[in-house]
């Protein structure tokens, strides 16, 4: 039985083009009023579910609930109902004078003028710097704050974490895990994580198995090593790499779980994609709030364009 407040209900959705499974059975719900983030790597079937639930692609099989109706046969009035945000734009005039953060600001502002009750965001700041990036994230939160329901697909993390209530990480058609960015952490359980800036050969990794036990180590951007208890561990790993010339240098830091770290947990794969990884480099963590007030809270109350 669905909920009146569910803006979106898919279940037991699939897809093929061709004879080519990219959707393998999704199933997730979003509730109004929030901002729902289907977070995967390349490929993961992200915009062919964007597609469908938009009703510009008829899926295989499945059923789909947008606005309690039908996108496959009430996408006219769908469409009155959605926002689109297309990221392409005119290149002339005023506008082509924009920078590239602010032209998508101002499609975010675009989409809105029909006043949808759901708007959809395939991508918004891929190939943003980080200013663009910012603009566009000051759109979405403005999105957000006058009530309207998200649906936000995104490779990066940070911006997942930092926009959405709740994310669904996809990989390969599949939804690997669902659920608010606290409750996607805390399936690494306690552990902190020691992450070593070095491209571990298989043979280091099993040295350093052996060398942190406790721990549970594997390769990520560089190695990584999960432990309950990381003083003990960290001052091993420094032993280890500070003493060997063939490491001098080596960046060697203490952190708290990561959605990405949640994602190679469950799925084996990087949601960075090797052409994507310099322009993930980019990607800077926004400030942390100063002060967080319930729903007024904004993050971009100091953010000046
Ligand atoms: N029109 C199409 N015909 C055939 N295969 C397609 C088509 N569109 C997408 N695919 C394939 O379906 C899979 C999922 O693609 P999709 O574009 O939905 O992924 P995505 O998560 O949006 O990826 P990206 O991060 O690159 O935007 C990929 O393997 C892609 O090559
Ligand atoms: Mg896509």
């Amino acid at each position: 039985m669905n909920r009146v407040s569910d803006a979106i209900v898919v279940e037991g959705l699939r897809h093929c083009y061709g004879g080519l499974d990219v959707l393998k059975g999704v199933s997730f719900t979003v509730h109004a009023g929030e901002v729902f983030g289907i977070l995967g790597p390349n490929g993961a079937g992200k915009t062919t579910l964007s597609s469908i639930l938009t009703s510009q692609l008829r899926p295989t099989s499945g059923s789909v609930s947008l606005l309690g109706l039908d996108p496959v046969s009430k996408g006219g009035e769908l469409r009155r109902r959605i926002g689109l945000v297309g990221l392409e734009h005119k290149q002339d005039g005023l506008i082509g004078s924009y920078s590239e953060g602010m032209k998508r600001r101002l499609n975010v502002a675009l989409s809105l003028v029909h006043d949808p009750e759901v708007v959809f965001l395939d991508e918004p700041t891929s190939g943003l710097d980080p200013l663009g990036r910012r603009q566009v994230w000051k759109a979405i939160w403005e999105l957000k704050a006058s009530g309207k329901t998200l649906l936000l697909t995104t490779h990066y993390m940070e911006e997942a974490e930092f926009l959405c209530d709740r994310i669904a990480l996809m990989d390969r058609g599949v939804v690997a895990a669902l659920g608010t960015p606290s409750e996607l952490k805390a399936r690494m359980g306690t552990g902190k994580i020691i992450e070593v800036g070095i491209e571990a050969s298989a043979e280091l990794v099993d040295e350093v198995s052996r060398l942190i036990p406790e721990g549970r180590v594997y390769r990520s951007m560089g190695l990584n090593i999960v432990t309950g208890d990381p003083e003990p561990a960290l001052q091993r790993i420094m032993k280890r790499f500070i003493s060997d010339p063939g490491y001098g240098g080596t960046r060697i830091l203490l952190r708290e779980p990561s959605l990405e770290d949640v994602f190679l947990e469950l799925t084996g794969r990087s949601l960075k994609e090797e052409s994507r990884a310099s322009e993930g480099e980019n990607m800077k963590s926004p400030a942390p709030p100063e002060e967080k007030t319930g729903s007024s809270w904004n993050p971009f109350r100091h953010f000046h364009e």
